[in-house]
């Protein structure tokens, strides 16, 4: 089976109805990053960034995988799938993806405010639940949402740069390529691998050669990607 590896941001998830960041009327337009999004941020206010987060993982219940979620998943019948996402939301797994890798976290956990990548530490949660100023984490510390934010390490781009550099296609879809170090696995690919770019604006792809780009939303896109695919793979 031939390996693809997705790399997807936040417009994967806004025909769910969840806003991108950097869109007009994006999540950074109502709020100031280095607020809620920062481990100086968190410092600062713990319970401005608790509530940022409560509200973003309620809105969890309200929506659902897109066709593009749902199309990606089903690739894993014809393909060796890989979805490496910026998303933290857990529409790519609802949808029935089996093997997701989260570089910024998920939602849907919490961890410890002291050691946050202590795997002992990090704890499902519902979408309803809300961490509050006093709850405590396995180590007694402040629990907190398993969130990388801004100024804190990405434990998983190792892993992600792994399944980059052993894919047979490589595909982006709805991230504004904007943010580091996620935004550099493209550099990982190898020549002879086709690329593939889904966004339905023109994306700056820092000197990035021979990607081919669907300019359509994901759900489209992912739609005509596998048309593509499929008389690609006659020659792959
Ligand atoms: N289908 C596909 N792509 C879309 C759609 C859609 N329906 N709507 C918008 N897009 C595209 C936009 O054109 C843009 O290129 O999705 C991209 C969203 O870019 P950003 O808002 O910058 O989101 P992302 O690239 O995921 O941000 C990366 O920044 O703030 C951090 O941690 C946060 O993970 C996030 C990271």
């Amino acid at each position: 089976m031939k390996k693809i590896v997705v790399l997807t941001g936040a417009g994967m998830s806004a025909e769910s109805g969840i806003t991108t960041f950097r869109d007009s009327n994006g999540l950074w337009e109502q709020f100031r990053v280095e607020d809620v999004a920062s481990i100086e941020g968190y410092e600062r206010n713990p319970q401005l960034v608790l509530q940022f987060y409560n509200d973003r993982r309620r809105q969890l219940a309200d929506v659902e995988p897109c066709a593009g979620h749902r199309l990606l998943a089903e690739m894993e019948r014809d393909y060796q799938m890989v979805i490496v996402t910026q998303n933290v939301d857990n529409l790519h797994e609802r949808a029935g993806s089996t093997n997701v890798i989260h570089l910024h976290g998920e939602l849907t956990k919490a961890t410890s405010s002291r050691n946050p990548n202590d795997a002992r530490c990090i704890v499902d949660i519902p979408v309803d639940h809300e961490i509050r100023w006093g709850d405590q984490a396995k180590d007694g510390s402040q629990l907190r949402p398993f969130i990388v934010w801004f100024g804190e390490p990405v434990p998983m781009i190792e892993k992600a740069i792994e399944e980059v550099q052993t894919a047979d296609i490589f595909v982006i879809i709805g991230t504004s390529l904007n943010v580091y170090p996620a935004a550099g696995l493209i550099h990982y690919v190898s020549p002879s691998v086709p690329v593939y770019l889904i966004d339905p604006k023109p994306v700056e792809t820092h000197g990035a050669r021979g990607i081919q780009f669907i300019q359509k939303g994901a759900s489209e896109g992912v739609a005509e990607l596998k048309g593509l695919l499929k008389n690609l793979k006659s020659t792959l």
